[in-house]
């Protein structure tokens, strides 16, 4: 019994802002953001649900799939366009659907997290499910705050997974929190995203490194096996430094947020949209999807693409 990915799709702002425009704006250059973290260029705008609607219609006609075979619907979003109700509803609504559906924060990590939800809910009765991660993180920046202002973007990805009784495109899955480093990142209520940037660095490679490893063991493959690596896309130095110790190369690794900046839970599916519209993943394929963020989370799985 497992599951398989039917369809997939994206949805990011039309204005993109330069590294140069926030220059003119904030004590930052284009060289130090590109250097520090890999960035050029983000997205910005749009709401967490016109951006899920946007990736969800997408994938919903990339399956080929009917509305009404959708049994349930799953958000992983941090920045909801309210805090009561949850924006999953509304989503749906606004795609003609009618099935149970519910947002699930677990900040960067919040598209696994939500698979990982998808995937029990297939295992108890449902059939397909539509997986989003949306983000409107643009509205949580302060815009004088460099430190933020320079990472964080706006972006949807969004995907069908189906129920299979003969076997599943994902074979392991490790997700995990700590909570006591849930200051290292955070959003008061009515207020601004604060890091200490520094220190999630640190952490995110080390719970990268070791969920991943987790998962290769778990799924009976190696990182020599892995055709792909599609990271959580906050800063090109920590998918670097991560990939160095796993042995993996980084012409192996999907790197978009040159593109898009941090865009959170969406950052993991418009990663593996670009590869795959690149064609750099071919059936029978191994992919290891890995993130970290707020909380901390952090969650790793292995993929065999169908
Ligand atoms: O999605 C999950 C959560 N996010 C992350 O995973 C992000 C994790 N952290 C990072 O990506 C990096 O720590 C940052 C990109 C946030 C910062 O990079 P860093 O290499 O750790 O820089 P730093 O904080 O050590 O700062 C180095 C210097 C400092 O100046 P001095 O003290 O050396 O004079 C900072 O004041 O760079 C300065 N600085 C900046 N300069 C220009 C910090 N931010 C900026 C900026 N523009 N935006």
């Amino acid at each position: 019994m497992g599951v398989r990915f039917k369809g997939w799709g994206t949805g990011v702002p039309e204005r993109v802002v330069t590294n140069d425009e926030l220059s003119q704006t904030l004590d930052t250059s284009d060289e130090w953001i590109r250097e520090r973290t890999g960035i050029r260029e983000r997205r910005i705008g749009g709401s967490a649900k016109s951006l899920g609607v946007e990736a969800a219609g997408k994938a919903i006609a990339d399956a080929g799939v009917s509305l009404d075979s959708i049994d349930f619907l799953v958000l992983a979003t941090t920045t909801p366009d309210r805090l009561t109700p949850a924006t999953a509803p509304m989503i749906a609504a606004e795609l003609g659907l009618s099935c149970p559906a519910m947002d699930v924060n677990a900040a960067c990590s919040g598209f696994m997290y939500a698979l990982r939800t998808a995937q029990g809910l297939l295992e108890t009765g449902n059939r397909r499910i539509l997986v989003i991660g949306s983000e409107n993180l643009s509205r949580w920046v302060d815009w004088n705050d460099r430190n933020m202002a320079v990472l964080l973007a706006d972006g949807a990805g969004a995907c069908i997974l189906d129920y299979d009784a003969e076997g599943s495109d994902i074979l392991s899955f490790v997700l995990g929190t700590d909570g006591t480093a849930a200051d290292l990142l955070t959003c008061e209520h009515g207020g601004f995203f604060e890091m200490d940037g520094k220190e999630v660095f640190r952490r995110a490679v080390r719970v990268v490194v070791d969920s991943a490893e987790e998962a290769l063991e778990r799924a009976g493959v190696t990182a020599q096996d892995i055709s792909l690596v599609v990271p959580h896309q906050a800063n090109v130095r920590i998918i670097q430094a991560a990939a160095q110790r796993l042995g993996i190369e980084m012409e192996r690794c999907v790197v978009v947020l040159d593109r898009y900046g941090n865009t959170s839970s969406s950052s993991i599916p418009l990663a593996l949209v670009d590869a795959r519209d690149h064609g750099r993943i071919r059936p029978d394929e191994y992919a290891l999807l890995t993130g970290f963020g707020a909380g901390m989370t952090w969650a790793s799985a292995v993929v065999r693409w169908s």
